[in-house]
């Protein structure tokens, strides 16, 4: 979406999946403060998003979105402001049809959907200060022409409003899968492509509910041709530090988002971090790779089932390759220069995680951990002419 935001993805952290709706100001500014102590907010993890349940259930007479003031005393513009203060930027969730997600599934009273309210809440988010709106289409019905003509109505109301605000759907919620298979970057500037993530390597779902790290990367990662400055796939915020995975996986995790060039959205509390957890998200040759202003997702060079090979063109030559075992077993993936577009006869590879260098005439090639990833930003060759981003449907895609 040319709306002049999100050029690169969206980087900051998002309340659901550590607090699901049990959210207030309190945890919200204490999370603001964490970002700016901790040295996130100046890696780019700018966007604190406020998921479902901050409203009051009920809009108030005029018809407006109110907030919840027992969880949020203080008002939503208030908020706002703290965060800004601070250097960041505010997210709220709201979804399209008349229920958000939480009271679709009766964990929230009222039906306070932005239905029929589109201008009006638009305006109110606007006035709140918000930079960021997660829009949930939370329903089994509906098809895709449905989805495109409501999902523009709060693009265009977001648009009237003169403030910049990213604007992020979810397409994908309890509904057959119909991210997967459009190109929604004519609508928004990210869109999920999966079902909701949990923090499991694999839950066995091909899109279904809860997805894993693989199940994910299954299907987000055919989806590259989407991609491009304004217009990213989103297959959902990170559970890095959420548990459920070894230190490996959670590398992979970050690692692949990464070179997907997925928003990374941290969801763990980021108030209390192991040193794992802070070490994986701080990483900032991954950060650079992500935030690269090309803005393109990395192409799948092969997989074949076990070794699965991702690379990413970069805007000043280098491509940056990510060798992905997602067999049970250590095994070696190779490739070559050549086959991640790269021409020249020699090559330095720097390794994402351990920092360090070494020189090659092309041969790309790593000892792999289990369900490790291991990436590397190759410097010093010829690269071929820059990929451009398909705008048709990708037939198939999701079956990866
Ligand atoms: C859906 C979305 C989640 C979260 C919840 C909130 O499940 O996919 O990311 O926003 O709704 O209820």
């Amino acid at each position: 979406l040319n709306n002049g935001v999100g050029r690169t993805p969206p980087m900051g952290w998002n309340t659901w999946n550590t607090f699901g709706c049990n959210i207030n100001e309190t945890l919200i500014r204490q999370t603001a403060d964490a970002l700016v102590s901790n040295g996130m907010r100046d890696l780019g993890y700018q966007y604190v998003v406020v998921d479902d349940c901050w409203f009051d259930p009920n809009r108030d007479s005029a018809g407006n979105l109110q907030a919840n003031l027992s969880r949020f005393p203080s008002g939503m513009k208030a908020l706002g402001d703290y965060l800004h203060a601070r250097g960041l930027k505010f997210g709220l969730y709201q979804g399209p049809l008349d229920k958000t997600c939480a009271q679709y599934f009766g964990s929230y009273p009222g039906a306070t959907g932005s239905l029929n309210h589109e201008v009006q809440d638009a305006r109110q988010f606007a006035a709140w200060g918000v930079d960021y709106l997660k829009y949930d289409w939370c329903s089994p019905s509906g098809t895709i022409d449905d989805q495109v003509r409501t999902f523009a109505k709060m693009r265009d109301a977001l648009a009237a409003t003169g403030r910049p605000i990213l604007y992020s759907i979810n397409p994908n919620s309890i509904h057959s899968k119909t991210g997967p298979q459009r190109n929604w970057g004519d609508v928004a500037n990210i869109w999920r492509t999966t079902e909701d993530i949990t923090n499991a390597w694999n839950t066995g779902q091909t899109n279904g509910y809860p997805m894993g790290i693989q199940n994910i990367v299954n299907v987000n990662a055919p989806l590259s041709g989407y991609a491009a400055p304004g217009q990213f796939n989103d297959p959902d915020m990170m559970v890095v530090g959420r548990g459920g995975m070894n230190d490996t996986e959670m590398r992979s995790h970050f690692a692949l988002w990464a070179i997907m060039a997925a928003p990374l959205i941290a969801g763990n509390d980021v108030r209390n971090m192991d040193n794992a957890t802070a070490t994986i998200m701080k990483n900032q040759h991954l950060i650079a790779i992500n935030q690269d202003t090309l803005g393109l997702q990395a192409t799948q060079i092969s997989n074949d089932g076990t070794r699965r090979i991702l690379a990413k063109r970069l805007s000043n030559g280098d491509v940056a390759v990510a060798l992905f075992n997602q067999g049970g077993s250590t095994t070696t993936i190779s490739t070559t220069a050549a086959a991640i577009g790269l021409s020249g006869n020699s090559f330095n590879l720097l390794d994402a995680w351990t920092n360090s260098v070494t020189a090659t005439t092309g041969a790309i090639s790593a000892s792999v951990p289990a369900h490790g990833t291991v990436v590397f930003r190759v410097s010093g060759g010829t690269p071929g002419p820059t990929p451009s981003p398909s705008t048709t449907r990708i037939q198939g895609a999701g079956s990866g």
